[in-house]
């Protein structure tokens, strides 16, 4: 790095870092006599029991590829901590269908075999998103085309081709934008978004709208319906929500017209919250995190109408690499494995990258970020441990904690 940059840096980021308030201080479950904050990890021999418990086959997954480093680590890693898998990659639009017409599912079909061979489940992401698409797409397709043809085609050559062993699907990723309004419908949710293809061009504000009602969402939905195993769970998936805010009230109306349009049955369809957050304040929203009364809240109105809540992406950045950050994010991140484990209608839980070496979020100056459960070096973190007392103490029958990550002066848990 240039010199000059470095000393830019020196000045900038004690003035960034003055911005950021206090951490809380946290009490957590694995600070309980009962608990381990050392030595192995052993979360999935718990997951049995915690399946029996919830009276439903529970999963709790991580991402991977089959390009991925460090193969023996990551092996036993999913034979000891994760019973799922989702490709972080490999299933997506521009690596399945590079080719229009072309399906190529050896990326994809690997992660399922991977799954397979870890005696792991496995679900599917995703079949439609506006971001790493094939080159010829979102390029010169009409809107009829695209509907008719395009959406239809690749849901289906995808989901049939994984097979019926998928327990839930993310036919489509991330199209209601982050600017919504109480007063807006599905539709006005969608066109928010501003992305291909409500616009012809990818997020380019200027560029025409190409489709312009939600028929390339009837058509995905459509297709996915018809493709998918009885089994496996319809889901959309999005981020920054599980407030009671506009955002997350238009995934609810979307999941209804589709529901109404398509003729879904309501317990064919699911919500995936993605969680990508950061051990923030509450006032920092968007980038912070739900607390886990307002999260359950939401996923309480969801099983009101039959419908599934899954966590799909979830990672936690931390914004300073200290003992009250881990903290703070072990508290976070188990009170959103609780809201889970507590709710009727949550069976998957997906953990987005297995190691801080390996996470999409890397380190930038200013910002330790070190957002998922395994260090550089691929040891467990206090946060790997915190999941682990949480789901013991789940699968000892305990009655729902109250919320540690809101501090010590709102919740201090006990056995
Ligand atoms: C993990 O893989 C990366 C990339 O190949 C490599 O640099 C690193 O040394 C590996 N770490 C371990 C612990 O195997
Ligand atoms: C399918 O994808 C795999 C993995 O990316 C690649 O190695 C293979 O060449 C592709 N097959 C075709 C026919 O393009
Ligand atoms: C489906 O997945 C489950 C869980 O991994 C596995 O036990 C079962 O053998 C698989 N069935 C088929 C037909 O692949
Ligand atoms: C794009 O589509 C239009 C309308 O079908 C057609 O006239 C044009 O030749 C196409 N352009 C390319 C580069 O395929
Ligand atoms: C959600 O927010 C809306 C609008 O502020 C309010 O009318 C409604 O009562 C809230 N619902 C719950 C369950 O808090
Ligand atoms: C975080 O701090 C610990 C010591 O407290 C150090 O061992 C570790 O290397 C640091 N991690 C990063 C990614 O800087």
């Amino acid at each position: 790095m240039p010199a000059v940059l470095t000393a830019l840096l020196v000045v900038l980021v004690p003035a960034w870092a003055q911005t950021s308030t206090p951490t809380p201080d946290v009490s957590l479950v694995s600070d309980l006599p009962l608990f381990s904050t050392s030595g192995p990890l052993l979360i999935r021999g718990l997951l049995p029991l915690v399946s029996l418990r919830k009276g439903a086959p529970f999963h709790f997954g991580a991402t991977h590829d089959i390009w991925n480093p460090n193969a023996t680590w990551t092996s036993n890693v999913f034979n000891t901590v994760f019973n799922h898998v989702v490709a972080e990659n490999g299933c997506k639009w521009y690596d399945t269908e590079p080719v229009r017409g072309e399906a190529n599912l050896t990326d994809c079909k690997g992660a399922s075999q991977f799954a397979g061979a870890h005696h792991a489940t496995f679900r599917g992401h995703n079949t439609f998103w506006h971001s790493q698409t094939p080159e010829w797409l979102p390029g010169n397709v009409t809107a009829e085309d695209l509907v008719k043809n395009v959406i239809p085609e690749h849901v289906k050559a995808e989901i049939t081709g994984l097979g019926p062993n998928v327990t839930s699907w993310d036919v489509m990723n991330e199209i209601i934008g982050d600017t919504t309004t109480w007063d807006m419908d599905a539709l006005a949710c969608v066109q928010n978004k501003n992305a291909w293809p409500t616009r012809s061009v990818d997020g380019d504000a200027t560029s025409a709208p190409l489709v312009k009602d939600l028929s390339f969402v009837h058509a995905a939905f459509a297709a996915a319906f018809k493709a998918a195993a009885p089994s496996t769970r319809l889901v959309y998936n999005e981020y920054y929500t599980g407030f009671n805010d506009s955002k997350t009230a238009c995934v609810v109306k979307l999941i209804e017209d589709i529901h109404n349009t398509v003729n879904i049955p309501l317990n064919r369809l699911a919500v995936g919250f993605q969680s990508h957050v950061t051990a923030a304040p509450i006032v920092d929203f968007p980038r912070s995190f739900v607390p886990k009364t307002d999260l359950g809240a939401t996923f309480k109105r969801l099983a009101g109408l039959g419908v599934d809540v899954l966590v799909t992406e979830i990672d936690i950045v931390v914004q300073t690499n200290t003992t009250a950050d881990a903290r703070w994010q072990a508290a976070i991140w188990g009170d959103t494995l609780d809201a889970c484990l507590y709710a009727s209608n949550c069976h998957e839980f997906i953990n987005w990258d297995t190691r801080d070496d390996q996470s999409w979020i890397q380190p930038k100056p200013g910002r330790a970020t070190l957002p998922t459960l395994f260090d550089v070096d691929g040891n467990p973190k206090l946060v790997a441990y915190e999941l682990q007392a949480r789901f013991a103490r789940f699968a000892l029958g305990r009655p729902e904690t109250c919320a540690t990550a809101l501090g010590t002066t709102a919740c201090t848990v006990s056995f």
